[in-house]
């Protein structure tokens, strides 16, 4: 079985000073936990401070985006290379948010997860459809054509390094998760889908993993599914003790 990853997304939250002491208060409450692989993704301001503070601790760290270029007159973006430097292994890509406010295309989702791969970093690939394309019996559609296009040109090589995280758009932020049963339902096309695309082999690492109001009272459930490989966490991650638990979430 995969190890499952879950991974804290703390968008745009938290002075330093409040990321020092989250993560210090998570340091004491992640001892020992070793059922998961365990990533906080604090704003890029703060990754190289937390870097040290979480070397002797089962987090790493990841990054919430990154600009496909190299280096260069690119002012405001932040390259692969600083990314590792500062200390992050994973990056996320292709956030809902980043798609809907800062207009990211798959295009340009697709520019990125090939620029993490050539830069060393492991892409989260964020995937996710709206409420009106879920009423209208898109979902499928909708998001297996967002993983196709997102993955355009890689070959499987890559798909080691490559998580998909499925997050419904309605359930982000809005304290409504989808049931297990129907992220299921998505997280196993999605699973077809690479299968379609890939040899076994390359996806022997390939981790699906679920997204949108992710909480400690819903974790256990989703994580009993047989094609749930973790948990994207937003606002849930910003409390040290309910990550904490979603971290140790009970296993199948
Ligand atoms: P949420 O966010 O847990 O606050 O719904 C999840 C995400 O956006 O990754």
């Amino acid at each position: 079985m995969l190890t499952p990853l879950i991974a804290g997304n703390w968008k745009m939250n938290t002075t330093i000073h409040e990321g020092v002491d989250l993560v210090l208060k998570l340091r004491e409450l992640l001892k020992g936990a070793d059922n998961a692989e365990i990533l906080i993704a604090p704003p890029f301001t703060h990754i190289y401070h937390l870097s040290p503070l979480i070397a002797d601790s089962p987090m790493r760290l990841c990054a919430q985006n990154i600009f496909w270029e190299k280096s260069g007159a690119y002012t405001g973006e932040i390259s692969g290379e600083m990314l590792k430097s500062a200390g992050c292994h994973h990056v996320i890509i292709g956030h809902s948010e980043r798609r809907e406010h800062f207009k990211e295309t798959d295009e340009v989702i697709n520019k990125k997860v090939i620029a993490a791969i050539r830069d060393g970093l492991k892409p989260i690939v964020c995937v996710g459809e709206t409420l009106e394309e879920r009423e209208k019996g898109k979902t499928i559609s909708k998001v297996k054509l967002q993983v196709k296009k997102a993955l355009y040109g890689l070959g499987g090589g890559a798909l080691r390094d490559i998580t998909i995280a499925y997050e419904p758009i309605w359930a982000i932020g809005t304290g409504k998760v989808a049931t297990p049963q129907e992220a299921e339902e998505v997280h196993n096309a999605l699973r077809e889908l690479l299968h379609e695309l890939y040899e076994k082999e390359s996806l022997k690492n390939t981790r699906i993993i679920y997204g949108g109001s992710v909480k400690p009272d819903s974790i256990d459930q989703l994580m009993s599914q047989p094609n749930i490989d973790g948990a994207l966490v937003g606002g849930a991650s910003l409390k040290a003790e309910d990550f904490a638990r979603i971290v140790r979430f009970l296993p199948r």
